[in-house]
């Protein structure tokens, strides 16, 4: 795993954008679709922000891409503004110029979830690999709404929230907890190891535990995101206070500052 300690939120931003277009542009070039992983939550925001500066300004073209998400709520309407699929609509893929058409996610609002998440799992596996995904982290440590205790070889599928995911999320429901979904569809942590590239970003102290976790830690279920150790191909890219406990902080600056120049991320 490559571990990018950077100063800033903004920076972390500016570097999962060049993993991210790198990763993109290096799949259109191979031809065929390109399949784009999204993830939601503040974390990728700057980077996204990012994305879209490069596409405004300097004609970085999304044609061709396919975006799939990683999870959503259950029992959210169709439309609702704190679904992930509008949330990504409204902050990404509109002004990216990505048909809705071709930005996928579980359908939260299906009469039978069990079955929208396997026809998920399937439709991800058909148009597939997904070329790069995007990935925050819980503070509990999880990926997407992987929640700890989650098998580490586990497909879409519905989960249970956590109390205490509830409560993080709620500030996107007017902080009203009983309004945060109990169920979601999320990808699982198999799933999403079929990625080519994983580029996890996390800022800020709220962070620091699970990405020490997670990189350092053993693999475990009680910290999905430790699965990232299974993966090929890892960027995790964290701010000085997202990477604040983890031990061996200076041989990745280290590591970073004698990147070769044609090393990529
Ligand atoms: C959310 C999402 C995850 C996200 C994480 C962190 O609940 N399901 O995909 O990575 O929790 O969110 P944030 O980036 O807002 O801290």
């Amino acid at each position: 795993m490559e571990v990018v300690l950077l100063p800033t939120p903004e920076d972390c931003g500016r570097v999962v954008a060049d993993a991210v277009a790198g990763s993109v542009l290096a799949a259109l070039g191979r031809g065929g679709s390109v399949v784009l992983g999204l993830a939601t939550g503040s974390s990728p925001l700057l980077a996204y922000r990012e994305l879209l500066r490069r596409h405004r300004e300097e004609g970085l073209s999304f044609d061709g891409v396919q975006a799939f998400l990683l999870d959503e709520y259950v029992g959210l309407p169709a439309g609702h503004p704190e679904s992930y699929r509008e949330v990504i609509r409204r902050e990404l893929t509109d002004e990216l110029g990505l048909d809705p058409a071709v930005v996928h996610g579980p359908d939260g609002a299906a009469a039978d979830p069990l079955q929208a998440a396997h026809d998920y799992e399937d439709r991800l596996l058909a148009a597939g690999p997904v070329a790069v995904q995007v990935l925050g982290i819980g503070a509990n440590g999880h990926l997407g709404f992987n929640e700890p205790g989650s098998s580490l070889a586990s497909r879409t599928r519905v989960k249970t929230l956590t109390e205490e995911t509830r409560i993080d999320n709620a500030r996107f429901f007017g902080d009203d907890v009983t309004a945060v979904p109990r169920h979601v569809i999320t990808q699982g942590l198999g799933t999403i190891l079929g990625a080519e590239h994983l580029v996890l970003v996390a800022t800020g102290e709220a962070k620091a535990a699970a990405i020490a976790a997670a990189v350092e830690g053993p693999l475990t279920a009680s910290c999905p995101a430790s699965v990232l150790q299974l993966h090929r191909h890892v960027t995790l890219v964290v701010d000085e206070a997202a990477g604040a406990q983890l031990a061996r902080a200076d041989y990745y600056r280290y590591v970073l500052s004698h990147k070769l120049t044609d090393q990529g991320w």
